[in-house]
């Protein structure tokens, strides 16, 4: 059963996230046992129904309680949505919000102290790729620099940078190739994403070594996304 995870990044509102969840836990009531995660914007959180095979999380948190940190909210915020979930390492954080490794690394210690389920996205760009596998491997762990691969709330996500949003999906031998040699060094779920959607999820989802997709655009209309989850169900 794959662990399946929409990223609305800066999509949706409050009202059509709203809408979003009423009908994913619908269909999520009666069809499926798969862990599905949402993270919808800041704006949009709220008390959804319990649903014991759906999460919502943030895209984002700063780490901290509460305090003066202008622009940013911390666990008092999410607590009152009851959120323990966050993505952490997204690749659009990473080079478009300039985040550092080390800040990331500061971040995933913060969140794991509190014992949140972080999804901790890792991701090659194009020119680290086009040197090869041996390269693009020692990115992708200089990028775990600082984290704590054991910890037991972990989901890593491999995002390769040139496949996010771009329609350009990794083949299913380079997503092979790199979950295979990320679970020979980390025993932990490792989802997909990049570009995945209706018409491949299956594919990747049932290729050894992935557990699961991150999803962004093909996951923006929940009938799409329930698409997705009924398509990989049986995975
Ligand atoms: P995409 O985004 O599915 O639109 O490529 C994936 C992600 O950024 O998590």
């Amino acid at each position: 059963m794959p662990i399946i995870a929409a990223n609305f990044k800066t999509n949706h509102t409050r009202a059509s996230t709203a809408k979003y969840v009423s009908l994913l836990s619908k269909y999520l009531k009666t069809n499926s046992t798969t862990e599905v995660y949402v993270f919808p914007p800041l704006t949009a959180l709220d008390q959804y129904e319990t649903l014991a095979n759906f999460t919502l999380g943030v895209q984002n948190a700063y780490p901290a309680k509460n305090g003066s940190f202008t622009g940013e909210i911390g666990t008092e915020q999410l607590d009152e949505f009851n959120i323990k979930t966050i993505l952490i390492g997204h690749s659009e954080r990473r080079h478009i919000l300039k985040e550092t490794q080390e800040s990331i690394a500061q971040k995933f210690h913060y969140f794991k102290t509190l014992n949140y389920k972080i999804i901790y996205c890792i991701g090659e760009p194009l020119e680290v790729k086009n040197e090869g596998l041996d390269k693009t491997l020692e990115y992708l762990w200089a990028q775990l620099e600082g984290i704590d691969t054991n910890y037991e709330n972990l989901i890593l996500a491999y995002e390769p940078v040139w496949a996010i949003g771009t329609g350009v999906t990794a083949t299913l031998e380079e997503i092979q190739s790199i979950h295979t040699a990320i679970k020979k060094v980390i025993g932990k779920p490792l989802l997909y994403g990049g570009s995945v959607n209706l018409g491949n999820v299956e594919k990747i989802c049932a290729l050894p070594n992935v557990d699961g997709a991150l999803i962004g655009t093909a996951s923006w209309i929940a009938e799409d996304f329930i698409k997705i989850i009924e398509n990989t169900k049986e995975l």
